[in-house]
């Protein structure tokens, strides 16, 4: 299967209202969960999927933080440039403020705040990433689809349907916030309209293709878990995930160090020197133990 090349982008700006007050001072998407800021685990899909050329969106006040804790991507072998959202109008937004960066090339949007792990996710992506022509969104089996976009598909895998947040959702598949796009996103995103809540809804850009008969759904089936993070009940859940199968595997997952090192990005010195200033908290000591290994 041959990949298209793609540029990543993540949205990291909103209100994080659903989080106050833990949120007031700081941004939703460097609080973190369990032993990493949240904005770590979008991150990791990212570079799994072998992007290196990344925009991260923020609100105008807190671009300075994701900075410190980002930088310019150089330490993990990628290139982060970063845009602002002055108001949150929309996901949508963000292929618009990108449109310079992304300079008509295919692209993956992802939300900051989700979390996708999984042996069998990684094909999805490479299968997602070798798609030419459209968009790819992926659907998640939940209890309760009307707190999400919802996708409806026939047996094929077509889809019928995206509404968000439906009162009567047509099925139990969420649509998760990972978004792969051709290189029209940004000229279709300066197409759609402000929802009833005043939002340029990535559900909106997503019908567009729909309409066009170029949107297709990937189901994350057993083996992938897909958590969100909107809600201080769904964070510690987020956050007791990752620490039981941290605990119990001896792993730590969604560390940007480990995948750059992975994907030959930068080195085993790289690595060791990135470990010496996180050694205090037990980050640092993993570090080692994956390139001694
Ligand atoms: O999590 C998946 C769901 O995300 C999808 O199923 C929905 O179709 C999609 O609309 C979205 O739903 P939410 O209403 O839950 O999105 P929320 O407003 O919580 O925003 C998701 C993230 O994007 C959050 O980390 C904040 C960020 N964001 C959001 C908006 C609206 C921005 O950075 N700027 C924005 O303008």
């Amino acid at each position: 299967m041959s990949e298209i090349s793609r540029k990543g982008i993540i949205i990291a700006g909103g209100t994080g209202t659903r989080l106050h007050p833990s949120t007031i001072a700081t941004s939703k998407q460097l609080i973190p969960i369990y032993d990493k800021p949240m904005i770590y685990y979008p991150l990791s899909v990212l570079m799994e999927a072998g992007i290196r050329e990344i925009m991260i969106v923020t609100t105008p006040h807190e671009q300075i933080n994701f900075k410190r804790l980002l930088g310019d991507g150089s330490k993990w072998g990628i290139n982060f440039t970063y845009g602002i959202q002055n108001t949150p109008r929309g996901i949508a937004e963000a292929l618009i403020i990108a449109e310079d960066f992304l300079n008509g090339e295919h692209c993956v949007l992802i939300l900051g705040d989700n979390l996708f792990y999984g042996e069998t996710f990684s094909n999805g992506l490479q299968k997602a990433m070798s798609l030419d022509d459209g968009a790819t969104i992926f659907g998640y089996r939940v209890n309760d689809p009307s707190r999400y976009g919802v996708v409806d598909f026939d047996k094929s895998g077509r889809v019928l349907s995206i509404e968000e947040k439906p009162v009567a959702p047509k099925s139990y598949y969420a649509v998760t916030g990972l978004y792969f796009y051709d290189g029209n996103a940004s000229k279709y995103a300066h197409m759609i309209r402000p929802s009833g809540r005043h939002e340029l809804e990535i559900t909106s850009l997503n019908k567009i293709y729909l309409s066009k008969e170029l949107l297709k759904v990937n189901i994350l089936r057993g083996g992938v878990t897909w958590l969100d993070t909107g809600t201080h009940k769904s964070l510690f859940e987020a956050a007791q995930f990752v620490n039981v199968l941290q605990s119990r595997q001896g792993i730590r997952i969604c560390c940007p160090e480990v995948i750059a090192y992975k994907n030959n990005w930068i080195t085993k010195s790289d690595i060791m020197i990135l470990a010496k200033d996180l050694e205090k908290s037990g980050y640092g000591d993993y570090l080692l133990k994956v390139c001694d290994s």
